[in-house]
C-alpha cells in the first residue's frame, strides 16, 4: 500500500509503511504548493535541475541527510551544494531496503540558470511496497515508453499534461496507453500561465482511450494505492 501525496506541480511524496520517497520537491516559490516543508523523507528523487523540479531538494537533504538520487551529473551537482547524494544513470537501478528505482530517459533539458547544462533529464520507475509508480519528469512523448510498459506492470503513471515545455493532454493520453498503466495522475499544469491545461479534459480522454483510471488531485490531497 502506497499513499501518493500530491504537493503541486510535479512534486509528490510517496509514503508506505517501509519508507518515504520525495520526488521533485518544488515547494518554495511554487504558487500552487500547499505543503509544509518539514518532510522527513528516506530518499529524494530529482528528475532534472530546472528550478521547478530541483526545488527544495538540496535544503531538505541538508536538514534530514536523506540522499538525493538522480543521474550522475545531477547527483554530483547537488553534492557540490552540500546535499547528500547517490548517483546513478539511465538504465541503472538503485536498490534500497524499502524500494528500488530504475532511471529511464526523458526528452528535456537540465540547466541551473537557464543556460548551463547539468547532466540530462530523466524519469523514474519506483517500486515500493508491492506497487510500481512511474514519474515521467518533464518530457515529450517518446516511443520507448512502450518498452517501460512491457518491462513493468505499472500501477500508477504520473504524467505532465501542461504542454509548452512537456507533453500536453493528447500526448499524455498516448503515453498512458504505451505505459499500459492502471492509474494516472496528471501533473505539471496550471502552475504558470504557459502550462494551462484542463485535468478534466485529460480525464475524459485518457479514460475513454486507455484502460487507465484517472485520479485528479489538488495540491495537498492524497490517493491510496492499495
Ligand atoms: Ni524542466
Ligand atoms: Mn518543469
Amino acid at each position: 500500500m502506497v499513499d501518493i501525496v500530491y504537493l503541486g506541480h510535479s512534486a509528490f511524496l510517496l509514503e508506505s509503511s517501509k519508507g518515504k520517497i520525495l520526488v521533485d520537491p518544488f515547494i518554495t516559490g511554487n504558487p500552487l504548493a500547499s505543503a509544509p516543508k518539514d518532510f522527513k523523507p528516506d530518499l529524494i528523487l530529482v528528475t532534472h535541475v530546472h528550478g521547478d523540479h530541483l526545488g527544495d531538494a538540496i535544503e531538505i537533504s541538508k536538514r534530514t541527510r536523506a540522499p538525493v538520487h538522480s543521474t550522475f551529473e545531477v547527483a554530483n551537482y547537488v553534492s557540490s551544494k552540500g546535499a547528500k547524494s547517490i548517483d546513478g544513470h539511465i538504465g541503472g537501478t538503485l536498490v534500497m531496503p524499502f524500494c528500488s528505482v530504475k532511471i529511464f530517459p526523458a526528452f528535456h533539458g537540465s540547466s541551473v540558470d537557464g543556460i548551463t547544462s547539468v547532466g540530462i533529464a530523466c524519469s523514474f520507475v519506483i517500486s515500493t511496497d508491492g506497487k510500481v509508480i512511474y514519474h515521467a519528469g518533464d518530457t515529450a512523448l517518446f516511443g520507448d515508453m512502450k518498452l517501460i510498459g512491457e518491462e513493468f506492470e505499472i500501477d500508477m503513471a504520473l504524467l505532465p499534461i501542461g504542454g509548452h515545455y512537456t507533453m500536453g493532454i493528447d500526448d499524455a493520453v498516448r503515453a498512458a496507453a504505451m505505459l499500459n498503466s492502471k492509474f494516472v495522475i496528471p501533473m505539471h499544469y496550471n502552475t504558470f500561465d504557459a502550462i494551462r491545461a484542463d485535468p478534466e479534459e485529460f480525464r475524459k480522454k485518457v479514460e475513454s482511450k486507455t484502460r487507465a483510471k484517472c485520479i485528479v488531485l489538488r495540491p495537498g490531497e492524497r490517493y491510496r494505492l492499495a
